[in-house]
């Protein structure tokens, strides 16, 4: 029997993983724990794993900052705190008991450059090392990646842009939808709906090492807010702007990259792991159907600021 002990029960990420752990229920052999200690808190957090003795952990823990990561520029000590000490702290305790430790890291530690340029069809493997430090938030998350990865219980996964089958505030379609302007940009991305059941599978074998964590394949801007279009509300208009008048308006960078995916559909030939336009076409077949059945009208969710 797999005993779970989940790390950030009150996130988003943390809260589908919960959901996803209750629907497979009992039937799978898992047991399920939610952890209530910070991780920065290394005797708690030592009670803890000592006291409910997970054989896996899963860390969705973290700070990302809100309204979004412009939040780290003026937080850094908070967001080294709970990323860098506190998520080292986890995989640390792990390693000493044996645990297993799945970590939901971030992919947004890449930037295209003249080896994985935009549009060539070269992602960013899980051997390349961090190339994009235009924010605090993206900065730490790369120094981070590269001392887990001494950690031999941890398994890390390359998380972007997430996207959820419903209109949860965090959802990367929900975001893009509300921005006044938006820039077009492929990017790699990642199907909660298909790769949060895959990091399950993934946490049973007990791998470890970096994962990129998106479906295969990128998608951009436009594609996506075409797709809610078709799907979701055909009222809908866009507007875009360029990266340059988008650094304008933000305090920190954002990254835009593209993640080969071939070491994750390998590990996992049992799940189902769509190209990302497939993949994103499914999440809205799934998002028109929840929210008809919520009753809610779909174009109307939205006060959207005139452009
Ligand atoms: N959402 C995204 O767009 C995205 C993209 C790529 C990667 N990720 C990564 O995925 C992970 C989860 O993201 P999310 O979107 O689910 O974040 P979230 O909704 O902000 O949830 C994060 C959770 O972590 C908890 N937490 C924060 N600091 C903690 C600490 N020091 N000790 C223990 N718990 C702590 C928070 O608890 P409290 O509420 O009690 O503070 C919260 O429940 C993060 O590591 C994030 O970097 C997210």
């Amino acid at each position: 029997m797999s005993k779970i002990l989940i790390f950030g029960k009150n996130g988003w990420i943390g809260g589908k993983l919960i959901a996803l752990l209750q629907d497979q229920g009992k039937e799978l052999g898992k047991d399920l724990f939610l952890a209530e200690t910070r991780m920065q808190n290394r005797e708690s957090l030592a009670s803890e794993l000592d006291k409910i003795r997970p054989t896996h952990v899963l860390n969705a823990a973290g700070v990302t900052g809100r309204p979004n990561v412009d939040w780290c520029e003026d937080h850094k000590a908070e967001t080294v705190r709970a990323n860098v000490i506190g998520v080292l702290n986890l995989s640390d305790l792990c390693e000493e008991r044996g645990i297993h430790c799945t970590v939901f890291a971030t992919g947004c530690i890449f930037e295209y450059d003249e080896e994985h340029k935009l549009g060539s069809g070269v992602g960013f493997t899980e051997d390349d090392t961090a190339n994009f430090e235009a924010s605090w938030y993206s900065k730490t998350k790369g120094m981070v990646e590269q001392m887990l990865q001494v950690y031999s219980s941890t398994l890390i996964l390359r998380v972007r842009m997430p996207i959820s089958d419903d209109l949860s505030p965090r959802n990367f379609i929900t975001k893009i939808v509300k921005y006044d302007r938006v820039v077009n940009v492929p990017n790699s991305m990642t199907v909660l709906h298909e790769l949060l059941p895959a990091s399950l599978v993934m946490a049973e074998k007990k791998l470890s090492g970096v994962y990129n964590f998106c479906n295969p394949g990128v998608i951009s801007h436009n594609e996506m807010l075409d797709l809610y279009k078709k799907y979701i509300d055909d009222t809908y208009t866009y507007t875009n702007f360029s990266l340059d008048d988008q650094d304008k308006i933000l305090k920190a960078g954002r990254s835009n990259n593209e993640l080969n995916c071939t070491k994750l559909v390998e590990a996992v030939p049992e799940c189902k792991i769509n190209e990302i336009h497939k993949a994103c076409e499914l999440v809205f077949q799934r998002m028109k159907i929840n929210l008809t059945e919520d009753g809610t009208i779909p174009g109307k969710i939205f006060k959207r600021k005139p452009v």
